[in-house]
């Protein structure tokens, strides 16, 4: 093995440097901030390189390189490798970019190392070796994960093995065009002292795996893990380093999971892909607006349909909403998917510009398939269900509600009002409550839209 690399402590906090570890930064106070790191092993150039008076030239011991005109760059984007798994394609932009470092974030059983054996199976059969490094499984268990795949994941190539200079190595003399590293956590280097899954451990693989990405053309996976609470020492550091992230979120008690790319260097962000965990592994869920709203019951009050945009797609959601009598005390106010201080602007809006007093109900809110709510576009939704549980009265069931909703009850107007539309109307919708501003000119086959202009002329439309 080579000589142990020379390394410091840096502060992610203020960037000082000291060369022992200690609990807090004595130049900014930072509490835990200290990062093991590898230093450069030139000592910078002292005494000899000194010029008589002690001072230096700016730039002295670097070299000088051609800088060639932007134009005059040669080489198009190389073609993308695709899986045909149609949502993983979908999501990282039309498939995966050789060379290039992906980071799969994930809370621990989502389903991450199931969905890199299938990316691996697909690439392995498709003539693109696989080597799959995994520090968490053995060889039998990830043996059995494939068995129960519909994916043939029979040739891809195994490798047991937490050391980071092994697996490069490995796949330097194997040369296999996708590398997977499952995770990050469990992986480290002789270099730095600190054990696996530590912040400077995490970072430092991770920088190395990258220049191996680019170095030698192959697309390196990396699955990290996420804690409930965030992460510590996890895929979050890492961010910046790795060209693309994706995130793999859902209910692990619901059978769907959602892929999102929250980074992407070669392609576009926020777009999401659905898949469905059944007992022979992902399936790609072609249209997740069917599956969101596949086991919406019939003329139940409390029930409000929205058109989101995740990335480009538009998908349609379910919201449910329940004002029940409040026992003694301080009523409740619990949201699923739903920002809870949100939820309590809305309900003092409804109040003071709708008269719909909450003052002595329990308020639950629920987005359905455990889907986080976060665009305003679905604040009309959220009103309008509530206001049905309120009132008791069932919606349309074909119906969609998108806007935002001000604080003087006003409606807003909301981006890419084509696009919901559409696919409201592809599901089988008929009628789109929008803000009036947005009613668009040309509306999809079978569309009728209503615009309102306040919360309580939209109450008065749909609750007359
Ligand atoms: P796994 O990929 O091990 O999750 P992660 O790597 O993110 O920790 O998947 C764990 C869960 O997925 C586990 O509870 C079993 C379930 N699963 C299925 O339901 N069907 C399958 O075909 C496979 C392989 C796993
Ligand atoms: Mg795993």
């Amino acid at each position: 093995m080579s000589a142990k690399a020379k390394t410091a402590y840096r502060c992610t906090e203020c960037g000082a440097d000291h060369p022992k570890w200690a609990g807090r930064c004595d130049t900014c106070g930072a509490w835990n901030s200290l990062v093991e790191e590898t230093v450069a092993r030139t000592a910078p150039a002292t005494g000899s390189s000194r010029r008589a008076g002690g001072a230096r030239t700016l730039g002295e011991g670097g070299s000088v390189v051609a800088t060639p005109r932007l134009r005059s760059v040669s080489g198009s984007e190389a073609a993308r490798w695709t899986t045909d798994l149609a949502e993983f394609d979908f999501v990282l932009g039309g498939g995966v970019v050789p060379g290039s470092m992906i980071l799969l974030g994930g809370e621990p059983g989502i389903g991450k190392s199931t969905l890199l054996l299938q990316v691996a199976a697909r690439f392995q059969l498709a003539g693109r070796p696989a080597l799959y490094a995994s520090g968490e499984e053995s060889a039998l268990q990830i043996k059995l994960r494939a068995d129960r795949l519909t994916d043939d994941a029979g040739d891809v190539s195994l490798l047991s093995e937490t050391n980071l200079e092994t697996i490069i190595a490995t796949a330097s003399a194997t040369a296999p065009s996708v590398l997977i590293v499952d995770s990050i956590q469990t992986v480290h280097t002789g270099d730095l002292e600190g054990a696996p899954g530590n912040v400077g451990q995490v970072r430092e693989c991770a920088a190395r795996l990258m220049r191996f990405a680019k170095e030698s053309g192959t697309a390196v996976f990396v699955v990290g893990h996420v804690t409930k609470g965030g992460s510590i020492a996890g895929p979050r550091t890492l961010e910046h380093i790795v060209d693309t992230v994706l995130y793999f979120e859902g209910e692990s008690s619901l059978d769907h999971r959602v892929l999102r790319a929250t980074k992407n260097r070669f392609g576009s962000v926020d777009e999401i892909g659905v898949f469905r965990m059944g007992q022979d592994g992902l399936a790609p869920v072609s249209n997740p607006s069917e599956l969101f709203l596949g086991d919406r019951t019939n003329h139940a009050s409390g029930s409000a349909v929205t058109a989101l945009l995740e990335g480009t797609r538009p998908v349609l959601i379910e919201v449910q909403g329940l004002a029940a009598k409040a026992g003694f005390g301080t009523p409740q106010r619990v949201a699923t998917g739903y920002d809870a201080r949100r939820l309590a602007l809305l309900l003092a809006v409804l109040d003071k510009r709708a008269g719909l007093s909450f003052a002595q109900l329990d308020v639950f809110l629920n987005v359905v398939g455990g889907v986080q709510l976060h665009e305003p576009a679905g604040d009309l939704a959220v009103a309008v269900a509530l206001a049905s549980s309120v009132y008791d009265r069932a919606l349309p069931h074909d119906a969609v509600f998108v806007g935002e909703v001000g604080l003087g009850g006003e409606i807003r107007p909301v981006s890419q009002v084509e696009r919901r539309l559409a696919e409201a109307a592809s599901l089988g919708m008929h009628t789109v409550y929008l803000a009036e501003r947005a009613v668009p000119k040309k509306l999809p086959a079978g569309i009728r839209v209503c615009g309102t202009r306040t919360v309580s002329q939209l109450f008065e439309q749909v609750f007359q």
